[in-house]
């Protein structure tokens, strides 16, 4: 699954460049997010762990246990279903269906358990199914059968045993909900020309096939899967493999079509998928090659061209991925799918690819080059799954993290495959490495496996869909390929996909394969594969190894951003890792070193006058570094002499690096500004983004003290020449160069760089004289918008918010409500406030993102403070129930408090409100924060301030 149901990485680029404000709530988000995780301690731990977990007591039958016993084994499954796209008598969207399962018995037992959820089941002689022996082999008669709601079984208890070696068949009739709950088989609408229309889909992923027929709903239950869908005419049925024949009959006086499809290879439920629709399709027949492939979307949608973009890439992509994986795509077909409703941001359904709009479709005339971006990444992701994860699949959930990591670690590899001018390979430093840091340098961090045994509840699968395993398991992913390098890491990983292929494993069987590659092309490692991974993926955290260039001395310890926070879970290995360290020495690659211990002496690190070291080249590897003041000083001097000696994303990491080993207290805050200088010079986007979210915190710590001004005149020293090249010269502008000017025109206007602002005023007021001709590139929208409306007054945002309710492409929509946001003007932040209270004005799903918005600008910050307390029981009646946009409006209008003051409002405000719902830890997180900043403010406000005037003069 690609993410998308919290933060997307991609989102993260375009929210940078639409300026400050956007660029916050996106890390506010992903730190939310993974602070919504149990905490560490009460959970046991992970295999890494010394003290062995308390399990609690097994529970006595086997119905009230959430695995599978291994009793039984499905063979093959035979599905019809029905969906009814129009309501019933009783005003319920439905569909109706009955399947049958061969499966064999592997051990002897008197009892049947298949996952059933949600299901009216069809009693037959009083039982909820039939069983009949399949070759000659007798089946037992029924005892009884029930549901059992809580661990979501149909169990079947029998008179006999059934025998080992010997097939049976159990036939089921049922009748669900076409819900519109996005999950299991749903209902999503949309409507065109004026006419409202119902499309039948699926997201089966990690729970949800059970909701829509019986099964063995475990990914290691793998089957063949022979599906039939009925639907109207006029619509079309699509499912994982090919349609075999379609079949018009008669039923309750209508006509009804019966779309039977091929059998599937060998499967997990969970990447079933099957859709009727009234979309259209795009397809390319290449010649030579047997594989189909098709977009699917709105009619309208393909004609004005947005899915072509798609099919463009997807070939090129999966011609990539059949050479890297060597194994040609194990099916015959690819369709892919935009849904108008859906939850994650795509779904790797095998041969059946489901996205959301925003992740399929690209509209040459509307979209950014973000838009774009996304749009390639997704893809790529998705399609890296069909084998890794669908062709090979984990045995369980608790090394999802290798699923997901692998498949957000090669998306950048057949996104850069298909755009080779993107440089887009570097994008995973900001895309993924320096997320995972952030959340991985809190104590509430985990490991990225978990034991089997650790993972059972519905619930407790969700929750590893988390930036751990995705970003995490991607860096820590990358770093092996990086050490093994790329020809041994394919070599080992094409082994593992053909002995694997059609069945399940182990993340230890991964290593095997990666080993044996290893040992076969003579690499010499310090460890095996196991012994260097194992520390990675079982203990939390990461490594700061720091580099005495004075002594040669190098030392490890595990990175936390809080150095007084306290590390209550135990690691058998001790918080040390088997580091592979890429180095440079001046500007010449070095050989490859391992720290192996906590400490050791490497002479050739020892730097000479002039002589500086950068380890962790090119940021190969997942830990962070620290040096002598000397060398920081030698590389400080190298980047303002020449800063292209040193790769572009080791730029990216100097900043990011020294900035959190500020946060932690071991580098001062004026050395971590210092990593900031050159970029007067610098014209890639990678390093500027860095500095961008660095500076984000002393943007909200300073932005309403006196500290601001000198802060925004050394900004502005730093832009100028950017945003000057920028607005002089209209050469096309490669990918990456387009963020960078978003950025430098956002910034400028922020720090009021001359001509700026009017700039942006100008192309807005353009706008508002005509209408209906946007001429605003698709990628300055955000960045005018917002800062137009915030140099304008009411004239202009009362144009926005015109512009907002007659929107009709969703992005365009997004891009309003947020630089509505953006005025300066007190009364139209309150009346914006207000409008968030009517549903009519912001749709309710929008409402806190909005205050959040509001929140961000400096003038309206304490407007949504006060907004957030007097409409408190408004808010936390429709907000504060259990979902997770409430906390993150807590977070939002706490995010600048640093004063004393302030940290006393949040606590009354505690006291007077003792039940929170699901805003609790969030609101003691604030507490637990806005204490920080005061400690933060006492240290370095002065310290500060004196650096930003030195240096602006
Ligand atoms: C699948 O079920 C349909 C009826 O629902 C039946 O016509 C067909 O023969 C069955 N196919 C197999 C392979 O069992
Ligand atoms: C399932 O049965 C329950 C109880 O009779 C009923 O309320 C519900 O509407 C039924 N659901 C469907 C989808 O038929
Ligand atoms: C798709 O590819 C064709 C042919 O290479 C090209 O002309 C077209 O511009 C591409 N479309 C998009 C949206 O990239
Ligand atoms: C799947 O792998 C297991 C363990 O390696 C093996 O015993 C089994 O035969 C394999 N099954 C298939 C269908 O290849
Ligand atoms: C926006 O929609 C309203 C109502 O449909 C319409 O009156 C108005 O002219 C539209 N504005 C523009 C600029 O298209
Ligand atoms: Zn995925």
């Amino acid at each position: 699954m690609s993410q998308g149901f919290y933060i997307s990485k991609t989102v993260a680029v375009i929210a940078a460049v639409v300026g400050i404000a956007a660029a916050v709530t996106i890390f506010g988000l992903s730190v939310a997010y993974s602070k919504q995780k149990p905490p560490a301690g009460g959970e046991g731990g992970g295999e890494g762990t010394l003290v062995a977990p308390t399990p609690p007591p097994e529970p006595k039958e086997p119905w009230e246990r959430y695995r599978l016993p291994d009793t039984l084994s499905p063979v093959h499954y035979n599905i019809t279903l029905w969906p009814r796209l129009e309501k019933d008598e009783h005003g319920m969207y439905i569909f109706t269906g009955h399947s049958t399962v061969d499966f064999v018995c592997v051990k002897t037992t008197d009892l049947i358990l298949i996952h059933s959820h949600q299901l009216n089941l069809t009693k037959f002689s009083g039982h909820h199914a039939t069983l009949t022996g399949l070759d000659g082999a007798a089946a037992p008669t029924i005892k009884t059968t029930w549901l059992q709601q809580k661990t979501q079984y149909l169990v079947i208890q029998l008179n006999g045993k059934l025998v080992p070696g010997k097939s049976y068949q159990l036939y089921t009739k049922f009748q669900g909900e076409l819900a519109d709950d996005l999950e299991g088989f749903y209902r999503s609408e949309y409507t065109e020309n004026g006419i409202r229309r119902i499309v039948a889909t699926t997201q089966m992923q990690a729970t949800y096939a059970r909701k829509a027929f019986p099964c063995f709903d475990e990914p290691a239950m793998k089957a063949i899967f022979h599906i039939t869908l009925m639907h109207p005419p006029g619509t079309k049925a699509l499912a994982n493999s090919r349609d075999a024949e379609i079949n018009t009959v008669s039923l309750e006086g209508k006509d009804v079509l019966i779309t039977t499809f091929e059998p599937t290879e060998r499967m997990s439920t969970y990447i079933l998928a099957f859709i009727v629709s009234d979309f259209g399709s795009i397809k390319k027949d290449e010649t030579g090659s047997t594989t189909m492939v098709r977009i699917w979307a709105r009619k309208k949608a393909l004609e004005l061209g947005q899915g072509d973009y798609a099919l463009n890439v997807t070939l090129r992509m999966l011609e990539f991925f059949e050479q890297y994986y060597n194994t040609s795509y194990p099916l015959t077909k690819s369709d892919q799918v935009a849904l108008p409703d859906f939850n994650a941001g795509a779904m790797e359904n095998w041969g059946l690819i489901t996205y959301r709009e925003t992740s399929l479709l690209y509209d040459p005339h509307t979209s950014s080059e973000g838009n774009k971006e996304r749009v390639l990444t997704v893809i790529a992701h998705e399609l890296a799954h069909m084998w890794f994860g669908n062709l090979v699949t984990l045995r369980w959930w608790n090394d999802l993290w290798l699923n997901e990591g692998f498949a957000s670690y090669v998306e950048y590899l057949g996104a850069n495959h298909a755009e080779p001018s993107w440089h887009i390979k570097d994008m995973i430093v900001q895309g993924d490495v320096q997320r995972a840091f952030a959340v991985d340098s809190f104590v509430s961090s985990h490991p990225l496996t978990r034991g089997e045994e650790e993972v059972n509840k519905p619930e407790e699968i969700s929750q590893m869909f988390d930036t751990i395993s995705y970003s995490k398991g991607a860096a820590v992913l990358r770093m092996l390929s990086e050490f093994l390098s790329e020809p041994v890491f394919v070599r080992g990983l094409s082994s593992y996909l053909h002995q694997f292929a059609f069945n399940n494993t182990v993340y230890s069987d991964l290593w095997d394969h990666l080993e044996k590659a290893a040992l076969s092309t003579g690499l010499n490692l310090p460890y095996t594969v196991h012994e260097i991974m194992n520390r990675w993926i079982l203990q939390m955290g990461f490594p700061l190894v720091t580099i005495d260039t004075a002594t040669g001395s190098i030392s490890q310890q595990h990175f936390l951003l809080d150095p007084d926070a306290v590390v209550d879970r135990p690691s058998i290995y001790n918080y040390e890792w088997i580091v592979p360290m890429k180095w440079m020495k001046n500007r010449v690659e070095q050989d490859q070193h391992w720290l192996t211990e906590k400490r050791a002496m490497f002479e050739p690190m020892r730097a000479e006058e002039g002589e500086w070291i950068l380890a962790n080249l090119n940021v190969s590897g997942y830990y962070r570094v620290n040096y002598d003041l000397q060398n920081w000083e030698r590389l400080f001097a190298q980047l303002s002499s020449d800063h292209q000696v040193i790769p572009i994303i080791n730029r990216a990491q100097i900043i990011d690096d020294a900035f959190s080993l500020a946060k932690g207290r071991i580098l001062s805050t004026t050395v971590a500004l210092r990593t900031t200088k050159y970029l007067m010079r610098e014209q890639e986007y990678i390093p500027w983004q860095a500095a961008f979210s660095s500076l984000y915190y002393f943007f909200q710590m300073f932005d309403r003290t006196e500290v601001y001004g000198s802060m925004l005149a050394y900004l502005k020293k730093l832009v100028r020449p950017l945003y000057v090249k920028f607005t002089t010269s209209d050469r096309p502008l490669s990918h990456t160069m387009v963020y960078t000017r978003g950025l430098a025109v956002s910034l400028a206007c922020t720090t009021g760089v001359a001509g700026s602002n009017e700039l942006v005023l100008g192309m807005f007021h353009q706008w508002m004289k005509e209408p209906n001709n946007n001429r605003i590139d698709p990628n300055l929208k955000s960045t005018v918008y917002c800062k137009a409306i915030a140099a304008g007054g009411e004239e202009e945002w009362d144009f926005g918010w015109e512009m907002l309710r007659n929107a009709t492409v969703a992005s365009e929509a997004a891009r309003l409500r947020s630089a509505l946001a953006c005025t300066k003007v007190p009364w139209l932040l309150n009346r914006y406030l207000e409008y968030t209270l009517d549903p009519t004005k912001i749709r309710k799903q929008d409402a806190t993102s909005t205050i959040g918005y509001i929140a961000n600008n400096v003038v309206g910050q304490s407007f949504a403070w006060d907004f957030f307390r007097s409409k408190w029981d408004y808010i936390f009646k429709e907000f504060g129930g259990g979902s997770f946009s409430f906390s993150h409006l807590i977070t939002a209008v706490s995010r600048r408090f640093s004063t004393e003051f302030e940290l006393q409002q949040l606590l009354d405000f505690k006291r007077d409100h003792p039940d929170l719902g699901s805003g609790k830890a969030a609101l003691s997180q604030a507490i637990e924060k806005t204490t920080a900043n005061i400690k933060w403010m006492a240290e370095n406000k002065k310290l500060v301030m004196d650096w930003f005037d030195t240096e602006s003069a």
